[in-house]
């Protein structure tokens, strides 16, 4: 998914570096998109220099894992390491979808929630790629962002190919 949002950025215009599992100096960037497994948030900010005060997205989601050091979401975890404007976002909507979101009938939401120094840079880059940002409120609601994922897995299970806003995917 990093890849995919990277892709809708730049054609908007952004300048975007993507770095891989090895990491990489993040100091030049305006802000940060973690995109990486949820389980494996720790080692891979471990790995990034540059990120004291960023402005931080972390799109992870968890999946039979836990956020580190008993923080209540990878968000909150996140921000702990970076003391930054830190949001989350990108998480519930399906990456395999970037390619189609000019199709639909209704310019599609996108949830964040996090602090209010991230607001500017988390709705535009949601603008420029294809959504409307839709405020969940501040990061300690990141971990009921993150556990939505389950709901949307429920559904897709007892209804078949649904997409967050909760619409059947051929209706989109
Ligand atoms: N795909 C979606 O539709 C979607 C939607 C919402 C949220 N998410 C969340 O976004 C995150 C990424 O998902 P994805 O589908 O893009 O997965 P992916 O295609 O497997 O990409 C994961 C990226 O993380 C890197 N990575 C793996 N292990 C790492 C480590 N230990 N340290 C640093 N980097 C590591 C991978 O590098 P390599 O290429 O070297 O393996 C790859 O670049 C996950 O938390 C996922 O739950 C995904």
């Amino acid at each position: 998914m990093g890849g995919g949002l990277a892709d809708l950025w730049e054609r908007t215009g952004h300048r975007v570096t993507r770095l891989g599992r090895d990491g990489g100096d993040v100091s030049d960037a305006e802000a940060v998109l973690v995109a990486v497994p949820g389980g494996s948030i720790a080692e891979a900010l471990d790995r990034v220099k540059g990120v004291e005060g960023k402005t931080m997205i972390d799109a992870t989601n968890l999946y039979g894992v836990v956020p580190p050091d008993s923080f209540a979401s990878n968000a909150e975890f996140v921000r702990s390491k970076t003391n930054g404007p830190t949001a989350k976002s990108f998480n519930i909507n399906f990456a395999s979808l970037y390619g189609r979101l000019r199709e639909a009938r209704a310019r599609p939401s996108n949830l964040w929630c996090g602090d209010e120094a991230a607001r500017e840079v988390v709705e535009q880059l949601n603008r420029d790629a294809g959504y409307d940002p839709v405020y969940t409120g501040p990061i300690e609601n990141a971990a009921a962002q993150e556990a939505l994922l389950g709901v949307i897995f429920a559904i897709n299970e007892a209804m078949g190919p649904y997409v967050y806003p909760f619409a059947p995917l051929e209706s989109l």
